[in-house]
């Protein structure tokens, strides 16, 4: 396999909020890498922490209330910054111009004052310095790129105008307008029917493929990661339990919690049996874990992992933060015996 350039590189990010009912640890040290040109996947549990990562990305958490520990890397030219040490003021020149973010809800993206096409145009104008006709035209280019036909009509319409799929679209055209090279989407489809659905996840295929440009993104749903990207995180708890390639996850999952998420999704060769559900609930994040957030939950916990984290597993780019299936331990007597393969 050829190496790839990273170009986002997250270490040990810990983010704490301060909220009424105390500190929060919402991300609890992660780590992970995005590369040039690939779509890298965040999946997990809602309110695993997901949104919290990429909003820590870009510091788009109300300052006075948020703690940032660890590195957040971003590559440009031949060097490289930590995100968390950049002022306010070359943090907002970043935002939309280098790393673009689109959220689960695209209302959320436009004023529903002004028309979908003025909206576009003055991203273009601000970020890139176009005049009006400039700005106009290459706004009905980018509706286009993106299924919004015709582009000229349609960029006269006001928001409510727009179905919700339409809205998502348009909202993915004004992110990337002024050419960023990380497009961070969290949760695109999460409100949008299966072939709307679909149709964003082309839309992001085409993107990398055609712009080269990298996308993180965000799910719930393993079924999405498995549609479109190539490496995957699985979060838990405010922390990465597993990671590596796609095929290699789906293959053979090592953590339990990455095997129970699999294992309540629909797939080929596992017809006819039940989808299961993951019995419990995460641990709160406003109290301190001791051990392993997912013993609670966990088929082949051990005493030992209620109080400190098992050894991770590591085998050529897949890791796990526990050996999960390979490292069982039978209790005999006293003796304890491990199986790893
Ligand atoms: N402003 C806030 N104040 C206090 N707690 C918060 C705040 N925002 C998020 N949280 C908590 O932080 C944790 C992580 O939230 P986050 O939004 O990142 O989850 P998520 O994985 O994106 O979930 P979902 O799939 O539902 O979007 C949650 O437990 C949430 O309740
Ligand atoms: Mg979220």
């Amino acid at each position: 396999m050829s190496e790839k350039k990273e170009l986002l590189k997250v270490e040990n990010l810990c983010t704490d909020l301060i909220t009424a009912r105390g500190l929060y640890h919402a991300v609890r040290g992660i780590s992970f890498q995005v590369h040039e040109g690939e779509i890298l996947g965040i999946v997990g549990e809602s309110g695993c922490g997901k949104s919290m990562t990429v909003k820590s990305i870009l510091r788009l958490n109300q300052e006075d209330k948020t703690f940032y520990k660890g590195k957040v890397f971003y590559w440009k030219g031949t060097g490289r910054k930590n995100l968390l040490e950049l002022s306010r003021k070359e943090m907002s020149r970043l935002r939309g111009r280098e790393i673009a973010m689109v959220s689960q809800n695209p209302m959320a993206a436009f004023d529903p004052l002004y028309t979908v096409g003025e909206q576009i145009s003055e991203m273009l104008r601000f970020h890139k310095g176009m005049n009006r006709e400039e700005a106009q035209a290459e706004t009905e280019r980018l509706l286009e790129m993106v299924g919004i036909f015709p582009g000229a009509k349609r960029s006269r319409q006001y928001p409510h105008e727009f179905s919700g799929g339409m809205l998502q679209r348009a909202a993915i055209a004004m992110m990337i307008s002024c050419g960023p090279r990380l497009l961070i989407a969290d949760e695109p489809t999460t409100a949008l029917d299966v072939t709307m659905q679909a149709q964003i996840l082309e839309i992001l295929r085409e993107l990398k493929e055609k712009m080269g440009m990298s996308i993180l993104l965000i799910t719930h749903n393993f079924g999405v990661v498995s549609e479109i990207c190539s490496r995957v995180c699985v979060m838990y708890a405010g922390q990465v339990v597993e990671s590596g390639t796609v095929e290699e996850i789906f293959k053979n999952p090592v953590h339990p919690y990455t095997r129970a998420l699999l294992r309540g999704i629909p797939r080929k060769g596992r017809e006819g049996r039940q989808l299961e559900t993951i019995p419990g609930a995460p641990p709160r994040l406003n109290q301190e874990i001791r051990g392993c957030g997912f013993a609670p939950r966990c088929p082949l916990a051990k005493e030992s992992c209620y109080h400190k984290m098992p050894e991770p597993w590591e085998a050529q780019g897949h890791w796990s933060s526990c050996p999960g299936q390979f490292c069982q331990v039978l209790e005999s007597g006293e003796e304890e015996e491990k199986i790893c393969g």
